[in-house]
């Protein structure tokens, strides 16, 4: 067994917040639907007869206008069953977003695809189709998309690219739930999306998570593949497993939560997006800070948190120090966000590419693969970015005031002369 870590083991959810205070809201603990306990103790009532999750399911799939919504424990399952239910051969290629976490990337892995990092577009956290296409091969099947922070990448001419090159559009709408692009949601604008209701996530619900898609085969294939176990029921024998599949479903008590947060979502997403737009604009006015460029075809900014590039010229401090000042200023849960830069963070990647590890050995691999020193914008990007994962419905016109008021303050006494 070679697997190893650096440092201490990462905490997730509620627990990654605990001691995390300031003078901003925080997420926790989290704001409950009024018929969360209803309908948890439907299921336990119903003695686990109720079908909740279907229940669910065909909530969620009505609010966002799709045909299908499948519920899993997660959104990095999710993307693992739509991952294996693809049946792509090993060493194929999916172009991913550079910037995103290791969620939106783990199911690929798995099934012994190769994720090719798309570089950021430039002033963005997001990738576009100008850094897609570079990336494209006789090897690449699918683009998935990340709607980092909730803003959503210009899905048109990234749409327009796969068509071109017959490739399969994936969305990654984790940190955008009920988020609008050109008046249409996010997670309708590709053949299928992957959704995360984590604990910390805008419609926190409990470690959960969805695919949307409005393809009938694709929805079922996913099911079988992912949900069925990849069994058909054979006459007098019984299960049959004709494919390696796999039990990913959402659990009932799960999904009544999902249910009741379903309810109050959209209230809640309205309010972000209007804190967001505020913040942004204060942020905006302190010389030196340039909070993430909100694009006009933006309709509704569900946003999961903030952030801000910082101008090393203007500033005699480093990014860390003025994120660390923020901290210690109140503003909770502020840092740095390079780990969410996928070549360095997943430091397996460059070691499997350098050992041609399999899916790298050729074949199946059609070339040599490096992680190294790639991406130089998103690289940058992040180099001068703080955010706060912590940026929630909580937030009133005072607490923006008060953030932007922190920001400026740390700006002032740090600017150079
Ligand atoms: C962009 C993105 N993708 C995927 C995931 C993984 O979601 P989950 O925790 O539901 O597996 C997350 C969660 O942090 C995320 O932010």
């Amino acid at each position: 067994m070679n697997a190893k870590k650096t440092g201490e083991r990462a905490k997730f959810g509620a627990a990654a917040y605990e001691g995390v205070t300031g003078k901003l809201p925080t997420p926790f603990p989290r704001t409950m639907g009024p018929n969360v306990m209803k309908y948890v103790q439907e299921v336990v009532e119903s003695g686990l007869t109720s079908n909740m999750t279907v229940r669910f399911e065909r909530a969620f799939a009505e609010e966002l206008g799709v045909k299908h919504c499948i519920a899993t424990p997660g959104c990095t399952p999710a993307l693992e069953i739509l991952a294996a239910a693809m049946e792509w051969e090993p060493g194929d290629e999916v172009i991913v977003s550079s910037i995103t976490d290791y969620g939106t990337i783990a199911g690929l892995v798995h099934a012994n695809y190769i994720p090719v990092f798309a570089d950021t577009a430039p002033n963005s956290i997001n990738i576009s189709a100008e850094t897609i296409e570079p990336c494209i091969t006789d090897r690449t099947r699918g683009i998935l998309v990340v709607h980092m922070t909730g803003l959503i990448c210009d899905m048109d001419p990234i749409n327009a690219l796969a068509k071109k090159h017959g490739l399969m559009v994936i969305e990654d709408a984790c940190q955008s739930a009920f988020g609008e692009y050109k008046g249409q949601l996010a997670g309708t604008l590709s053949d299928i999306a992957g959704f995360s209701f984590d604990t910390e996530k805008t419609m926190g619900a409990d470690i959960g998570g969805a695919l949307t898609t409005n393809n009938d085969e694709l929805a079922e294939r996913i099911r079988f593949v992912g949900q069925s176990r990849g069994a058909g029921m054979r006459p007098g024998f019984g299960r049959t497993h004709d494919f390696p599949g796999f039990g990913t479903r959402m659990p009932l008590c799960t999904a009544a939560t999902c249910l009741g947060q379903l309810e109050i979502i959209r209230d809640q997403v309205r309010h972000r997006d209007k804190m967001i737009r505020l913040l942004s604009d204060l942020v905006g006015r302190i010389p030196g800070v340039k909070p993430l460029e909100i694009p006009d075809y933006m309709g509704v900014y569900s946003a999961w948190m903030f952030g801000m590039s910082i101008d090393l010229e203007a500033f005699k401090c480093t990014t860390d120090e003025f994120a660390q000042q923020l901290a210690d200023e109140g503003i909770p849960g502020v840092g740095t966000g390079r780990y969410y830069l996928m070549p360095p963070a997943c430091t397996f990647l460059e070691e499997n590419a350098r050992k041609k590890a399999y899916p790298y050995s050729t074949p199946p691999a059609s070339r040599e693969y490096h992680y190294a020193d790639i991406c130089p914008t998103a690289t940058a990007f992040l180099e001068n970015w703080i955010r706060w994962a912590t940026f929630c419905e909580k937030y009133t016109e005072e607490h923006c005031e008060l953030a932007a008021k922190i920001v400026r303050e740390v700006a002032e006494r740090n600017r150079k002369s």
